[in-house]
């Protein structure tokens, strides 16, 4: 089999290549009890997976683990997925236990540089290949970095806001932004890129500045509170740029009470469930599409020649601003999604039309074309 060259293209081919040799299953330990001899390190290796939590984001539960889970069975190798829940004490144990019962390889979705530093170094120095999955931690040590282009998330965001202001003739409208957490270096990304957009339109006048808030851990109930109280500080807030679906309805919830709803367009990120029936629903400006199976495959591609003791290659590379290193990366390109594309969605199969057009959603998937 081939080494080398991995490329989004021969994502799929590398995990179509399989494995004679491990029957990998899945799930937790492989570890024989009782044994703890050398035998359980030979080839072809194992892949610990730890997702941050299962509340920021409907993604990393529905999405992530399925698409990760369908490709590392696909090539037969061995893999134990987990979710720290947001518990940093957590994450280091499941890391600590993962290269105990056998992984090699060890790919993190950290909760912040500070301790996904921690456990990277850890299982670099075990010898085990370290993998940042969708957000690079600063200073790490990860071998490879694979994401999407996030600043441009960020950009689609601004200019979706932007669009949806001027839709709506908004005239000098005072924009609220509600970031993600600010100890997730994607949030820094995303609001590079709206910022990019709507600062020059603050400067110009065209836009007023309103209140700027990041939320915790992207908690979705705080951010509830915090928008809550950007109202009544600001009652004439005519948009939000929210920086995902989750903190997009923490705004609209808050909207619906005073009506606001629809009058004040709110972004989001992720291609949710409740995003796309926010959009249909005429309460939601636009979303992010992320093809996480993309992402997945793509991650899950790098995992599977690194546990089989390959060293794959990557197509790009990014700057770690606080290592002052160039990671091995393969970045992703996002789509913005609005009333009449959100059929691409469904298309893609990144959700049903069951799960989508329920009830009162029914008529509205007819009228945006989701058959
Ligand atoms: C991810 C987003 C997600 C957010 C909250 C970010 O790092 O890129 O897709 O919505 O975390 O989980």
């Amino acid at each position: 089999m081939r080494k080398g060259i991995l490329s989004l293209t021969a994502a799929a081919a590398a995990m179509t290549l399989g494995l004679a040799a491990c029957g990998g299953e899945s799930g937790d330990t492989t570890a024989a009890p009782g044994d703890g001899s050398s035998t359980q390190a030979a080839a072809p290796g194992k892949v610990g997976v730890i997702l941050p939590d299962s509340k920021s984001s409907d993604r990393w539960e529905t999405a992530d683990r399925k698409y990760l889970e369908e490709a590392f069975k696909a090539a037969g190798v061995q893999y134990d997925i987990q979710n720290a829940q947001n518990d940093k004490n957590a994450f280091q144990t499941i890391a600590d236990q993962m290269i105990t019962s056998g992984a090699n390889v060890l790919m993190i979705v950290n909760l912040d540089s500070g301790t996904g530093k921690a456990v990277l170094d850890k299982a670099q120095a075990q010898g085990v290949a370290t993998i940042d999955y969708d957000r690079l931690t600063l200073g790490g040590s990860a071998s490879y970095y694979v994401s999407f282009d996030n600043t441009k998330v960020g950009q689609l965001q601004g200019e979706g806001l932007a669009k949806c202001l001027t839709d709506m003739k908004a005239d000098k409208p005072i924009v609220a932004e509600l970031n993600g957490s600010p100890t997730d270096n994607n949030a820094t990304l995303f609001k590079n890129g709206y910022d990019g957009v709507l600062q020059p339109k603050y400067d110009s006048g065209e836009y007023v500045k309103g209140p700027d808030q990041s939320v915790p851990d992207w908690d979705n109930a705080q951010a509830g509170t915090i928008f809550e109280q950007m109202l009544t500080e600001q009652p004439k807030i005519a948009g939000v740029l929210a920086a995902n679906d989750g903190l997009g309805n923490a705004a609209i919830t808050v909207l619906k009470k005073q009506k606001l709803n629809g009058k004040v367009p709110v972004t989001g990120q992720d291609a949710t469930v409740q995003g796309l029936q926010n959009i249909l629903a005429g309460d939601q400006c636009m979303t992010v599409y992320k093809a996480i199976k993309k992402e997945a495959d793509a991650a899950a591609a790098l995992a599977i020649a690194l546990a089989k003791g390959e060293k794959p290659t990557a197509s790009t590379t990014v700057k770690d601003p606080e290592g002052n290193r160039d990671v091995p990366a393969v970045l992703l390109d996002p789509q913005a999604i609005y009333f009449d594309n959100v059929k691409d969605v469904v298309t893609d199969g990144f959700v049903t039309k069951d799960e989508l057009c329920t009830g009162d959603f029914a008529a509205k998937c007819t009228e945006a074309g989701i058959s």
